[in-house]
């Protein structure tokens, strides 16, 4: 099966590392040997029908330049858009970064590669809380599929656990921690580490967006809201529905108050009538009270009352399993292997 990535940042990076360590188990225990036959950046691409030499990808990574300088397979200033024009594959796996304004570049990523019937796989939350409902349906003409497993959630399959738990039952009400990033720093800050110090380590750990104000302001648990409403509870919604304040003014008495009285301070989001993020105090024996990097979603369901999923919900590694995840769930369905 041939694969182009387009995003070849933390995530992308992480993909291509489990790909090169697991490359035998994939093939003994699905009987699935992915060729990457082009990789973009923001810089260029590098691209191989044959499929492309991965250990040297990451090399060339490592020393901080774009995968275009490679002499023999390198193109200078090639785009996302070019590379799914030119290079033929099964699938595109988009990863560059969010942008919650316009999509870009990835929707257009997205639409290009749906278009020519590529199935799709991505972790870009910007396309997918903006055009949801239309990329599904461009994935339905054309068909092919779009997966999004990793959008919410990293390597924690909260919308699949939605989607199984629906199944003859109805989630009314989700809150949730839905963003690493928020919950690492506000469990930092009870460790008394100033909010400044403790976003610089996630995003040295590469649990922060590119922009990390998405994290902080709340956009990213916004965008995750928009995604579930519209996927798992048939709500048409968009990212101007939702009521969203970040903890950019959560300061460290706040935190160590609400500890003394047995609470903690999470971002939370919600979906009941209106979509809602905000700093919320929560007691302490809350299922939902998990610490650093750590994601938990609450699902009520009519008949089957409270579940709640917990794992890490951000992470290079972490949201590279999801991809996996989607793209063997695609290799198994398909002839091409
Ligand atoms: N920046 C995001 C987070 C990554 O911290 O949750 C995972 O979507």
């Amino acid at each position: 099966m041939k694969l182009i990535l387009i995003g070849y940042g933390t995530v992308g990076q992480s993909f291509t590392r489990i790909v090169l360590t697991k490359q035998k188990e994939l093939v003994e225990k699905y009987g699935f040997s992915p060729k990457i036959v082009a990789i973009v950046d923001s810089k260029g691409a590098i691209i191989n029908p044959e499929g492309l030499n991965l250990k040297k990808a990451l090399k060339i990574k490592e020393e901080g330049k774009s995968v275009a300088v490679d002499r023999a397979y390198g193109h200078l200033n090639m785009s996302g858009l070019e590379a799914i024009e030119n290079v033929e594959a099964d699938i595109m796996i988009e990863v560059t970064p969010t942008n919650v304004k316009t999509g870009e570049p990835g929707l257009s990523h997205i639409t290009a590669a749906l278009k020519k019937k590529m199935h799709v796989i991505t972790t870009n939350k910007g396309p997918l809380a903006l055009a949801l409902p239309t990329l599904l349906e461009l994935a339905t003409q054309n068909n092919v599929y779009l997966k999004f497993s990793g959008a919410v959630g990293a390597g924690l399959p909260v919308l699949d656990f939605a989607k199984k738990i629906s199944l003859g039952d109805r989630i009314v009400a989700i809150r949730g921690i839905l963003n690493g990033t928020t919950n690492f720093i506000l469990t930092r800050m009870e460790e008394g580490i100033p909010f400044k110090n403790a976003l610089e380590e996630a995003q040295k750990r590469g649990y922060a967006e590119a922009d990390p104000s998405l994290d902080i302001d709340g956009i990213d648990t916004a965008c995750k809201l928009v995604i579930m409403a519209n996927w798992i509870m048939d709500k048409e919604t968009t990212l101007r529905d939702v009521r969203v304040e970040g903890i950019r003014n959560i300061a460290l008495e706040d935190v160590r108050d609400a500890m003394k009285r047995g609470f903690s301070v999470k971002l939370l989001g919600f979906i009941n009538e209106d979509l809602v993020v905000k700093p919320t105090e929560i007691p302490k024996q809350d299922p939902l009270c998990v610490k650093g990097i750590l994601n938990a979603i609450t699902f009520k369901l009519e008949l089957a009352g409270e579940e709640t999923i917990i794992g890490r919900g951000a992470g290079g590694k972490e949201t590279a399993t999801a991809i996996l995840r989607d793209l063997l769930e695609i290799a198994q369905t398909s002839v091409i292997m």
